[in-house]
């Protein structure tokens, strides 16, 4: 027991019955689940938000939140491995601090996971519209956009992908891991394809001037936060969705060896892809051109006069985006599932199908809801704050590893991350830093989810925790 309330033990209670998740993934899989809940709507589309925010700077945004992630990266790929169980931060922190705490990350997840499905849901109804176009079948708008665009009514085709994937989770864990990998290659391939068709377009001249609107964020004319910062507190989105990994270590052959290369691995190799596409991007066209696009890097490939490679961008990046949605889907899910195993939330929201072993209540629930948000929200908006519910999970990352670093210094760990204790620091003072980039509007958001969190928490969840 802790002033935060009862805490875990680092050990797993044997899980059985309906309420046992089956060990069927490899890393290959698990890096595979990683660059795929990794790679998205933040390369493919924020890109050009962050653009507009910070200028040629976005690069510098790219690399300031990536450092940020990678920090938090490590200590997540060391908890994974220390506290193999489902349940990512929210778990690593109702071990390492306690129940309040875990239940601030847990309901902070749940924003996370579900906000990030509608975010990349919108994305790519963005690229699909727009290869729809390409072969002559244009969306009506009003049926294509939320009714935050004049002439929008509803974003019909992101809720229809939000219900295809969600039936490909139905089928079932491994089946949709595999088909993962082979779209995850797809992806990697489209983007290097654009690495390939725009570095002879290249351009130094487009990198001046390199931060139009300063480094640190300020209020823009209509009182938008603008800046490296800014833009980096939203490019921060691109990076995650390592954490999605984590989520599955009960369900990984050999947690202590997967899990590590599966975060470690996907989050090495976006920080590079992503780096490379957005110095070719803003070197091969200037940044106002597809600052605004909701399909930036097919504008830039049309722009630079190669339509086919923008054709073929289009499509994979229609077959393909759906892998993040998968992954967060699946990562949703298996939140709800811990919670419930915990008692914090109803345990029949913790049942999985005996057939399948696959929560199908749970799936089906999330779906309407991510669904119902993409279908009217802007994707700047629910993106940022799919941040704010992100960055306080990897505070809690940060701090769970430094505090079982101290409490259980000698417990064996199949990894550690170098240098504990900067690493620590950077992943809890640059979250801390960016969630405060972020607009204000979302900052109030998150207090106001997690004031009524705490409100659930104090009415049903305290008093039938199983740790309580
Ligand atoms: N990193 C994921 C994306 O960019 C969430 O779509």
């Amino acid at each position: 027991m802790s002033i935060w309330g009862p805490r875990k033990p680092i050990e797993l209670a044997p899980s059985h019955g309906a309420h046992a998740l089956q060990r069927t993934l490899g890393w290959p899989h698990l890096m595979a689940l990683g660059v795929g809940a990794i790679v998205g709507t933040g390369i493919l589309t924020l890109t050009g938000v962050g653009a507009a925010l910070a200028g040629p700077g976005v690069l510098l945004s790219f690399l300031i939140a990536g450092v940020v992630c990678a920090a938090a990266a490590l200590a997540y790929a060391e908890l994974a491995t220390l506290i193999p169980q489902s349940g990512s931060a929210y778990t690593y922190s109702y071990v390492a601090i306690g129940e309040t705490i875990a239940w601030i990350v847990g309901w902070s997840l749940i924003l996370e996971y579900s906000v990030v499905c509608s975010t990349v849901a919108v994305g790519w109804s963005g690229y699909f519209t727009g290869f729809m176009d390409g072969i002559g079948w244009t969306i009506p708008k009003a049926l294509a956009t939320g009714p935050y665009e004049p002439g929008g009514v509803i974003n019909l085709p992101a809720i229809g992908i939000i219900a295809v994937v969600a039936g490909l989770l139905l089928v079932g864990t491994r089946e949709s891991a595999t088909l993962n990998a082979c779209l995850v290659a797809a992806k990697i391939a489209a983007l290097a394809l654009f690495v390939a068709v725009t570095l002879p377009a290249f351009k130094a001249a487009n990198f001046h001037p390199f931060m139009p609107f300063g480094f640190f964020q300020h209020a823009g004319p209509d009182g938008v936060k603008q800046g490296v910062m800014a833009a980096s507190s939203i490019i921060f989105f691109a990076f995650y969705g390592f954490d999605a990994v984590s989520t599955a270590a009960e369900e990984a052959r050999d947690p202590g060896r997967d899990v590590t290369i599966g975060i470690v691995g996907s989050m090495l190799a976006c920080v590079i892809i992503y780096v490379a596409v957005a110095a070719c991007a803003i070197g091969a066209v200037p940044v106002a051109q597809f600052a605004q696009s909701a399909e930036p890097l097919a504008l830039v490939l049309r722009t630079i006069g190669a339509f086919t490679t923008a054709r073929i961008f289009g499509a994979v990046a229609v077959v393909a985006l759906p892998t993040v949605i998968l992954a967060f889907l699946f990562g949703q899910t298996r939140i709800f599932f811990v919670m419930a195993r915990d008692r914090l939330l109803p345990a029949r929201l913790g049942r999985v199908s005996p057939r399948s072993g696959v929560p199908v209540a749970v799936t089906i629930g999330t779906a309407v809801i991510v669904a119902g948000i993409a279908a009217f929200l802007p994707l700047a908006e629910i993106a940022a704050l799919a941040n704010a519910g992100t960055l306080c999970a990897f505070v809690a990352v940060g701090a769970s590893m430094l505090i079982l670093r101290r409490r259980a210094p000698d417990r064996a760990r199949a990894f550690r991350a170098p240098l504990a204790p900067l690493v620590g620091f950077v992943a809890i003072a640059g979250c801390l830093y960016l969630f405060w980039n972020l607009p204000l509007g979302t900052q109030l958001r998150f207090f106001a989810w997690n004031a009524f969190g705490l409100l659930v928490y104090v009415a049903y969840a305290r008093q039938r925790s199983v740790a309580g």
